[in-house]
């Protein structure tokens, strides 16, 4: 069900190692969400330290961060009264001009789902307001309904994290303030038609589906063993370059020659729309073996041949999907979407095929609150808070 009133919907997603809220409105009559404030905290740089994601690890700190992150997006939001001191704890309940509260419950990390979506239901039984799950996987795919003409915060609070085990409230606030600001303007074309193709690309999924319409979602395929963002994870790692690798490989590519080394292209060619990252991983591996000293200038050229080689199977295969269902729209989402060089590539080769294609702003790629409340908007399936239950192994209804 689609909501066809003004509302406003806080969205809260912990699936991983981002701690993010979002205060997104929209209007019945427009075609996307709109965000009101937002924050992202990140324990990214707590991870690059151990070369990937502890689970208990990311718990932990989506426990300090969810408050904080919070009560920053309330305060932001200005649906508060200035005079408010504390938003959430005040002595006497103060219910914002929020509608409704949407909340990410798996796929993910159980510890990290668990510490978003008790919060969601606390909030939503001492606010009285309607509850909202919201599935991972479709909250990205709804990173491509909002139209942002704002600025929000993005920010690492590893810093704070290490010097002290209780942080105060305020300190952490302080320091989300403090964050990278960032202004993003991108002028977008907000016709996105059905049918449409939607292609999740991150660090745990894979996946291609089809929507007919909002809330009609048939799963065309996905991959077998490794995920886009995980193959670039594993492969940074081999290549020696910082953790996550899709960011580090997608820098080292950009002085390198993408056929400087030919990978396989896992699956290009099958008669289904299912993908296959691993023999890639281990085709880089045997290639390394084979160089005595990595240089930098091998180095460049193994990732620029090896994204290619991602991208190839990406664009060729989601394209096979386009031309076979007739569909009017390709959208791209998931972290892997930030890389530009595959946008680039969806695009041109998209207009060939006159299919008209969207990413998200980089910014609502990765793990993100906005994108939750935007799903919510589109899918309004509110359920009793005391029914809510964290499920990592949420997949799509085939
Ligand atoms: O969606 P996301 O933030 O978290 C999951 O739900 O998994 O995606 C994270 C993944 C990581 O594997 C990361 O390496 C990849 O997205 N990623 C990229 C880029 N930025 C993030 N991969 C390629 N190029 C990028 N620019
Ligand atoms: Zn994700």
């Amino acid at each position: 069900m689609q909501v066809n009133e003004y509302m406003v919907i806080l969205g809260i997603e912990t699936s991983c190692d981002e701690t993010s809220s979002a205060i997104v409105s929209k209007n019945p009559e427009d075609t996307n969400a709109k965000i009101l404030s937002h924050i992202v905290a990140s324990s990214l740089s707590l991870h690059a330290e151990t070369g990937g994601i502890i689970p208990e690890a990311a718990a932990r700190e989506q426990v300090k961060f969810i408050i904080p992150v919070i009560t920053k997006t309330l305060k932001d939001s200005n649906l508060y009264p200035p005079s408010s001191k504390n938003y959430l704890l005040s002595s006497t309940i103060y219910r914002p001009n929020i509608d409704a509260i949407a909340v990410t419950v798996g796929p993910g990390l159980i510890g990290s789902l668990m510490v978003g979506v008790e919060t969601a239901k606390t909030l939503a039984y001492v606010w009285n307001k309607p509850i909202i799950p919201v599935n991972h996987l479709i909250g990205h795919i709804y990173a491509n309904f909002i139209k942002n003409e704002m600025s929000f915060a993005s920010v690492s609070l590893r810093a704070k994290s290490q010097r002290s085990e209780a942080i105060s409230t305020v300190g952490l606030l302080r320091h989300v303030s403090y964050g990278t600001w960032l202004r993003h303007s991108v002028p977008r074309n907000n016709n996105i038609d059905f049918p449409l193709l939607a292609l999740i690309v991150s660090g745990g999924h894979t996946d291609l589906v089809l929507m007919k319409k909002h809330g009609s979602i048939k799963w065309l395929g996905g991959t077998r063993d490794d995920a886009a963002g995980e193959a670039f994870d594993k492969i940074g790692r081999l290549l020696g370059l910082p953790y996550p690798g899709g960011p580090s490989i997608e820098k080292a590519a950009k002085n390198g020659n993408p056929k400087a080394f030919n990978f396989p292209r896992p699956m290009i060619d099958s008669n289904d729309f299912d993908f296959s990252f691993s023999g890639l991983k281990t085709a880089v591996l045997r290639q390394v073996k084979t160089i005595e000293q990595l240089s930098n200038e091998t180095i460049v050229d193994l990732s620029a041949s090896v994204q290619q080689a991602i991208i190839d199977v990406l664009v060729t295969k989601t394209l096979k999907a386009a031309q076979k269902y007739k569909v009017k729209s390709i959208l791209l989402s998931g972290g892997v979407a930030a890389n530009d060089k595959l946008r680039d590539e969806f695009r041109v080769q998209s207009s060939e095929f006159k299919v008209n294609f969207f990413a998200p702003e980089k910014k609502l790629c990765t793990d993100n609150g906005a994108m939750i409340a935007s799903a919510a908007f589109f899918n309004y399936k509110p359920v009793p808070w005391q029914k809510l239950t964290a499920n990592p192994e949420l997949y799509f209804d085939t």
